[in-house]
């Protein structure tokens, strides 16, 4: 069986809930949706932040693990350590924070990454304490336990991000099945003012879920498809956040600026997709954009 199969049974199997559960209440109950959830989220920086923060305590421990490998850098490697010790408290933050509103198959890998990095922080904990002690045999011995555990771990982490499309925009992959020539939704004047509603492009050849947002004279059409885990847009409220207009999500709560479907509260930090509109002869039209085509 390969690896990536074992994982999917993992992610397959509700064993663990009843355990994963109070695990995944409390992160919530700590981290409650606001500023600092979004900040570990990575809104502000429009990119997943825990996958970016994920790369200094890997990189220190695997540059810990060479300069071990070389006579006389203890202290170096010590140094080290000590930084990815550090460093692997606001990446398992950020970790927690995009662990807790993701899906159950998501949350069992999830839940394994977590288990994994914990062991590898508490074996780096124990080689700093060995090296401390003067025992620099055990210290090695215990760091390169950890380096095998965390580095196992950040494939497993690669396997939540490319195969179950943790992190990933689910409106971008949504929108490569729509169809790249202008789309008639139908006359302006069916839409209704301030009501987000469903159209399906039923006239093209790759029909898709639109949503439509009409605010007086302003139209928006977004890809139907929230980009965080895929929730129906047509369904979620209309906010104002900060003098600019909004979507809410109805699954988690991610919000978007109509304007550009850019994510402004997290859990997702990427867009959601609108289209360019336009009105021809009273009637509303919409295209994919063109970074969006194939
Ligand atoms: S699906 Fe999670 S915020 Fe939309």
């Amino acid at each position: 069986m390969s690896i990536s199969t074992a994982l999917d049974r993992i992610a397959d199997t509700s064993h663990f809930d009843a355990a994963i559960e109070p695990f995944r209440t409390a992160v919530n109950a700590v981290l409650r949706p606001g500023a600092v959830k979004d900040a570990l989220h990575g809104v502000w920086l429009g990119h997943p932040l825990h996958p970016a923060l994920a790369q200094v305590p890997l990189g220190a421990w695997m540059s810990a693990g060479l300069l071990d490998a070389l006579p006389g850098n203890r202290k170096e490697a010590s140094l080290l350590i000590a930084t990815g010790i550090a460093a692997a408290v606001p990446t398992a933050m950020a970790g927690a924070a995009d662990w807790s509103e993701s899906e159950p198959g998501q949350q069992r890998v999830g839940a394994l990454h977590a288990v994994m990095n914990s062991a590898a922080l508490a074996l780096y904990a124990g080689s700093l304490l060995a090296r401390a002690r003067g025992s620099h045999g055990l210290g090695r011995a215990l760091a390169y336990a950890g380096l095998g555990l965390a580095g196992s771990s950040a494939g497993i982490g690669g396997h939540l991000a490319f195969h179950q499309a943790t992190g990933a925009s689910h409106a971008a992959t949504a929108a490569r099945t729509l169809s790249h020539d202008w789309m008639d939704l139908g006359p302006l004047i069916d839409f209704p003012d301030g009501k987000p509603v469903l159209r399906v492009n039923q006239d093209s050849d790759r029909p898709a879920p639109l949503c439509v947002v009409r605010r007086g004279e302003n139209v928006h059409v977004l890809v139907d498809v929230c980009s965080h885990l895929g929730g129906p847009l047509h369904q979620g409220k209309l906010t104002d956040v900060k003098g600019e207009q909004c979507l809410v999500c109805p699954w988690h709560g991610g919000t978007f600026a109509l304007t550009d479907g850019r994510a402004v509260h997290g859990p997702t930090v990427a867009s959601a997709t609108v289209l360019d509109t336009r009105v021809s002869q009273g009637r509303l039209e919409a295209r994919l954009p063109e970074r969006h085509q194939l």
